[in-house]
């Protein structure tokens, strides 16, 4: 057999994590006022600032609001970690959000309760066969998603998220340049589609948002005719196709503060409904369903290495602070490697902050 052939595709690689991360249910642990209250104690006696996503648990959201971290979206988290003035950063998210906080800030410790979180699209885009896509288009300018490890960020010419994606493949695309986009096949289609850019995508997906049915949604609309559709880019077109507002997940927590809808359908991880309660009070959300008549979904809107982040692991980092055994939970990033993943990704700061997005 051939050594290729020996090595597992993509989706199979997708297929074993996701296996494990499903394994581990999440609940709220009886003791949790007093974790909260040991967690916000280390953060303190430690110069530390936890900063977390908006898929992570409202408990987790809640003690980084309240003990001076942050929650955001993952281009605000990237921007928090470097501007930030605590040498000790507590990322909760999944494995990219942390390594790119490492390579903005390498002068700072990274940390996160579980190694193990990753995501669908860092997992399905293995540098060796990304290399290999980019050295078979060496005419085209590679943009990569920010859901990539440092590695393929090294190789690339662009960062992006999603906050930023179109701006930056309209820019690139008025300049006469043809884009190889990874690792998202559904947002790549629709920044091509949008931007009208020549963009040859990567076959990667998210295991959360393609779950999402159109079906599904205008039933729901059927029954809420006036509610308002949200969708992350992550979702496949036929689910863009239905939205009122597609966006990352910070624009869409602005859309349902700024429409003047009472109800909104909303197409991303439900961790997001912890945020949006918060910015349209009293207004009706509802998660737009993920299976058709009689079907299963795995992820059912939880992102299943989101939910890795939990109070218990939390405290127990926060108790190793200061300790050798902190090591476990450390994010180092290759130096040669993050000098390299450090040219796209600062392209992308500075577009962004030019652009004021
Ligand atoms: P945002 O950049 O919109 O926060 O998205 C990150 C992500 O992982 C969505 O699934
Ligand atoms: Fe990755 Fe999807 Fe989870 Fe976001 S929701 S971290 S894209 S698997």
């Amino acid at each position: 057999m051939s050594e290729i052939s020996e090595k597992p595709s993509p989706q199979q690689i997708v297929k074993t994590y996701l296996d494990v991360a499903l394994a581990q249910p999440h609940l709220k642990p009886a003791n949790s006022e007093q974790l909260v209250a040991n967690i916000k104690l280390g953060l303190q006696q430690h110069n530390a600032a936890l900063i977390a996503h908006y898929y992570t648990s409202p408990e987790i959201q809640e003690l980084a609001e309240t003990s001076g971290g942050f929650v955001g979206d993952s281009l605000e988290m990237a921007r928090f970690g470097k501007q930030n003035s605590a040498s000790t950063l507590l990322v909760a998210g999944v494995k990219f959000m942390g390594e790119t906080a490492k390579i903005l800030s390498p002068e700072k410790r990274v940390y996160m309760p579980s190694l193990e979180a990753t995501c669908s699209l860092d997992l399905g885009c293995p540098i060796d066969q990304f290399s290999d896509f980019c050295d078979a288009h060496p005419d085209r300018t590679v943009v990569v998603y920010a859901n990539t490890s440092a590695a393929v960020k090294a190789r690339a010419d662009w960062v992006v998220t999603s906050s930023i994606a179109l701006d930056v493949v309209d820019y690139l695309d008025s300049k006469g340049e043809k884009i190889l986009w990874a690792p998202d096949k559904y947002l790549g289609s629709y920044v091509a589609e949008k931007t009208g850019a020549d963009v040859l995508l990567w076959q990667g997906s998210c295991i959360v948002h393609e779950e999402f049915k159109a079906r599904g949604i205008e039933d729901l609309k059927k029954l809420h005719p006036d509610a308002a559709v949200l969708v992350h880019p992550e979702s496949p077109k036929p689910v863009v196709d239905l939205a009122d507002v597609v966006g990352s997940t910070s624009q869409l927590i602005d859309a349902t503060r700024s429409l003047p809808h009472a109800a909104f359908i909303v197409a991303t991880d439900q961790g997001i409904f912890y945020k949006m309660q918060q910015a349209c009070p009293g207004k009706q959300l509802f998660i737009a369903p993920t299976g058709g008549a009689g079907a299963t979904c795995r992820s059912c809107a939880n992102c299943p290495w989101m939910a890795m982040n939990e109070l218990e692991n939390l405290a127990a980092l926060v108790a190793r602070l200061g300790k050798a055994e902190v090591e476990q939970n450390e994010i180092l990033v290759d130096s040669s490697l993050a000098d390299k993943a450090m040219k796209p990704l600062g392209r992308m700061l500075d577009f962004a902050s030019s652009r004021k997005v």
